[in-house]
Formats: structure tokens, sequence, C-alpha cells
């Protein structure tokens, strides 16, 4: 079998890379064990001991505000020391290379590093350089995954949803230049929904889409009938080399989310969206802050499933700590 950089020799999590090639049940654990931490945030002390002593480093090689922001306020909640290395004041900025970079933090004693970066593929060279004992946990990297944004997707469809089985999930919008969106196939696949759907342009549909495990839909009110979870994309217009749509006010009108649109969904359909939205072309104000969007609620359970992604693979879950006691 093939070797999967990121889990040990016993199967469990070391480092975070992709959602593609774990299993349902690694995934159903990190979904248990966020639940274990959501309360944590309405206590009066909204800290747990299980990182005390380990030092955590961000490294966003690109901009973001939620990923960066919540991992963060994870990590201290975990009570890790917590290191956001300043790119644009770094030695980076002078042609220092990754390695250089890891090397050296490794050499400051950091137990982990969470990593966002243009290029595709960073995460896993990190996670090929680091030394024993060290986990890479993947923020972003280019196109290819944004497996921490798939898990708190996969958390607040569960939330709200009660299970997977059943689900019709329809991701819209831009999934050409999509990391977020290839995590989340992988990941709604691997928890069993019964259908997943991508809808959007043919010009912002990667090549062979549907060996991906999904229906391919180019019209959006068809593509979103019966839905019972909408995800919107943000177009990503950085990753686009060339022009792909006529204008944003024409990809607005055939593919943005209005309120009309939303009606062929399920009544009871929840609207997603991984931010930052561009309002008035993914979607209205009106269903961005409506009754049937769970948006803030993505931002907000961020911290729950980072938190357990961190503590497993650091191996200090609750459920570690007491069977080591
Ligand atoms: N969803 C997401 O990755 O947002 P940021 O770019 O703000 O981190």
């Amino acid at each position: 079998m093939k070797h999967n950089l990121q889990l040990d020799a016993q199967g469990r999590l070391n480092h975070f890379l992709s959602i593609e090639g774990l299993s349902r049940d690694l995934l159903l654990e990190i979904l248990h064990t966020a639940q274990s931490f959501i309360g944590l945030s309405s206590r009066n002390i909204k800290k747990a001991p299980l990182l005390r002593g380990k030092v955590i480093a961000n490294l966003f090689f690109e901009a973001s505000t939620r990923t960066r922001t919540t991992f963060e306020l994870a990590a201290k909640r975990l009570s890790a020391d917590v290191l956001n290395l300043n790119i644009n004041a770094s030695a980076t900025a002078k042609g220092e290379t990754l390695l250089d970079t890891l090397r050296n933090l490794q050499a400051m004693h950091c137990d982990m590093f969470v990593v966002r970066h243009a290029d595709s593929g960073t995460a896993h060279f990190f996670a090929q350089h680091a030394a024993a004992g060290v986990s890479i946990i993947n923020a972003g990297d280019g196109r290819h995954a944004h497996p921490t944004q798939a898990m708190l997707d996969m958390y607040t469809i569960l939330h709200n949803k009660g299970g997977f089985e059943g689900l019709k999930v329809a991701i819209v919008g831009d999934i050409a230049h999509s990391r977020v969106a290839r995590s989340q196939i992988h990941a709604l696949n691997i928890l069993g929904v019964s259908e997943v759907r991508v809808i959007g342009p043919k010009t912002l549909m990667p090549a062979q889409v549907r060996t991906l495990g999904v229906h391919e839909y180019n019209q959006l009110t068809t593509g979103l009938r019966d839905v019972d979870v909408v995800i919107m994309l943000r177009l990503q217009k950085e990753r686009m080399h060339s022009a792909m749509l006529p204008s944003e006010h024409e990809y607005f009108h055939l593919f943005g989310l209005s309120e009309e649109a939303l009606s062929h969904a399920s009544p009871d359909a929840i609207v997603m969206h991984p931010g930052p939205i561009n309002r008035g072309i993914e979607m209205t104000s009106a269903v961005a802050d409506g009754g049937q969007s769970v948006i803030l609620q993505q931002v907000s359970n961020g911290i729950a499933v980072r938190m357990a992604i961190m503590s497993m693979a650091m191996q200090t879950t609750p459920r570690q700590e007491a069977s080591h006691a």
C-alpha cells in the first residue's frame, strides 16, 4: 500500500496536508474531537492545556483573514506559544529558500508549522523535510488543497443537517481554481453524501471534473434543484491567467446566488461560502446575510476544528491524554 505522508505507522495523524487518502473514520474522529472543543468558546476561561509548552509557527506566504486568525486563536486556546512570522519583513523577502526558513525555525524548536503558500505542494515539501516530531498543517496551497477549510465545512454541514447520508450538495462557481472545492469534494465523498454536484461555466471547470466523483452542471437553477447544501465559491481572479469570463456582471447574472435562484434548492437548504465573499458577484447580500446562510457559523467552527486537527497531529487530544494517563 502507498505510504501516506500524513500518517504515522499506527495510522494516526502526523501532518495534515490533504483530505485525499484519509479514511472516513479519521475524518469522523476530527469532527468528534472538534465537537468536544466547541463549548470552550463560550466559557469564561477559553483555554485547554493540551498544547502547553509547544511552539506553533504560522507561516502565511499568502494573504488570509479567517484561516490565519482562527489558527492563532485555536493554538492559544490549546495553550501553545504562537509565532506569527511576518513574511514581508522576514528573510524570505531577501531570497531565503523555503527549506532554509524551515531549518532555521526548527532550530528554534518549533513543534508545528501552519503553512499557506500560493504554490501547490508547498506543505508537502515542508512535510518531506520536517524533523521527526514536527507537524506540518496545510493552510492552503495554490489550487491544490485547503483541508482544514473542508473539515470546518463538514463540521458545519454535520451540525446543521445531523449527518451526511442522503444529502445532495452543490458547489457553485470557480471550481477550476479552487483548492477549497477540491478538498470539499474529497471530504464529501469519503463521508458518504448521496450526491456532489459542481455548477459553473465550462471555462471554470477542471478537465475531467467527473473523475473526481461529481455531477457537472453548467446551468445554476438546474443544478440547484432539491439540493440540501449550497456552497458558493469565490472567483479566484489571482489564479486566472487570462479572461475566463465575459464580465463579473454576466457571471452574476448566470451563476450568482439570488433569493430566486436559491428557491430552486430544498426549502431548508443551507448556504455556505468559505470567504472572502464578493457581494454582488457570487451572491446577493440578501442571501449572504439571510436566514439560510451559515457563513459566519463556518468561521466560528473553524476554531474548534483547527484545535482538533492540531491536537490530533500533536497526539494530545482529550482521549489520547486520558489513554496516556
Ligand atoms: N477561507 C479562507 O481561506 O479565508 P482566508 O483567505 O481569509 O483565510
